[in-house]
């Protein structure tokens, strides 16, 4: 087994044991606001960590902040979205998790 070899199957491995994680914990996991772009945030979003720290960032991030956090994810810490998929999310993010958009829960 090369090392290149090594590697992919340990991140195979860090993946699968993130969504199986993941489903365990679909119950229980919080609910975010309706609206295009929450499917992707679902399934990309909440295989490392809660999507609690969608919540936690709401306050102080607007649409730059939100793009440059979600960029990070992928390119820094390796989550599985479509370049697509970046764009909806940010936009996901910014209207309803933005610093400007309403507090979830209010009309
Ligand atoms: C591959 C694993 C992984 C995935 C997938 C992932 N994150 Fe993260 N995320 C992390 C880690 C690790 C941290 C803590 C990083 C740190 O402290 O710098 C983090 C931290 C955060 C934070 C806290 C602020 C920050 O910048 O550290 C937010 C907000 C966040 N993630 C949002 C998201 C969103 C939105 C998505 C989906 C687009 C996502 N994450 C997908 C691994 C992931």
């Amino acid at each position: 087994m090369s090392h290149k070899d090594a590697l992919r199957s340990a991140i195979t491995s860090v993946v699968l044991a993130a969504s199986i994680a993941t489903a365990a914990a679909d119950e229980t996991s919080i609910r975010l606001t309706e609206g295009p772009g929450l499917t992707q945030v679902q399934a990309s979003c909440s295989m490392c960590h809660s999507l609690d720290y969608i919540l936690m960032n709401s306050p102080f991030q607007d649409k730059a902040a939100w793009e440059k956090t979600v960029n990070k994810m992928v390119k820094v810490m390796g989550a599985p979205l479509a370049a697509d998929d970046v764009a909806t999310v940010v936009a996901y993010l910014d209207s309803h998790y933005g610093k400007e958009s309403p507090p979830p829960g209010s009309p």
